[in-house]
């Protein structure tokens, strides 16, 4: 209201942590990140997508921390990771469970202190004919250790290589469908880490 002097409201605004567990060129579930990105950026206020490229990682070997220090790769990652409000897990499913390079990432952020611990999380996953549900039931069992805490529902399991065609050959996702679940999960995501952080959705925000 004109004169008012009442402070503005501002939303909460999240930034989620968005890590793909395919180190590949084409990646499907790299296009889920980068189709989050763009889902949030125009229809989702306060929720800020932040893909977090795990590609440069060594493979863990404790060997490599010296004096409580981690390798220059793993600090900027763990230092990604403490600074999240929450996180977005986009892997394919490799024989039955996580694949390597997203374990590797969960594992480097785990090591005292827990960098997870007390955020909210979703998982997708394109992959095969399972659409990674092991894979991602695999991931819920590591978060439980890790101190994560994830949205039930909605789930999504993409059959990447079924029709509908929802992917093209750079992995961007061309499927309406498929946003649309993708969209459910985000909202999900934000609805729920709000939740944990005890901060009603588009509340005044304390400073
Ligand atoms: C080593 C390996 C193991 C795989 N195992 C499974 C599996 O157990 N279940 C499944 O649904 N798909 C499996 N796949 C297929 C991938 O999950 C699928 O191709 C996925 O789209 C790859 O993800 P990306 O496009 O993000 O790289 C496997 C692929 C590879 C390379």
């Amino acid at each position: 209201m004109e004169g008012s002097t009442a402070p503005e409201a501002k939303a909460t605004v999240l930034r989620v942590a968005a890590i793909s567990g395919s180190l590949r060129r084409g990646s499907a579930n790299t296009g889920l990140i980068r189709a989050a990105k763009e889902i949030c950026e125009e229809s989702i206020p306060g929720l800020i997508i932040d893909h977090v490229d795990i590609s440069d990682l060594p493979l863990l070997n404790t060997d490599l921390e010296v004096d409580g220090g981690f390798p220059p790769a793993v600090e900027s990652f763990r230092a990604k990771v403490r600074a999240a409000d929450c996180f977005l897990f986009a892997s394919p499913e490799y024989n039955y469970s996580i694949s390597g390079p997203l374990k590797n990432a969960l594992d480097w952020g785990s090591r005292p202190p827990n960098c997870w611990a007390d955020r909210a999380a979703a998982i997708l996953s394109a992959s095969g004919g399972s659409g990674g549900s092991r894979s991602q039931y695999h991931i819920r069992q590591v978060g439980v250790f890790l101190d994560i805490h994830f949205i039930n529902k909605p789930e999504a399991f993409i059959k990447a290589h079924q029709p509908p065609k929802k992917f093209d050959s750079d992995g961007n996702l061309i499927d309406r469908e498929t946003k649309e679940q993708l969209r459910k999960i985000l909202l999900s995501l934000q609805a729920f880490a709000l939740r944990l952080q005890s901060k009603p959705a588009n509340s005044e925000q304390a400073t």
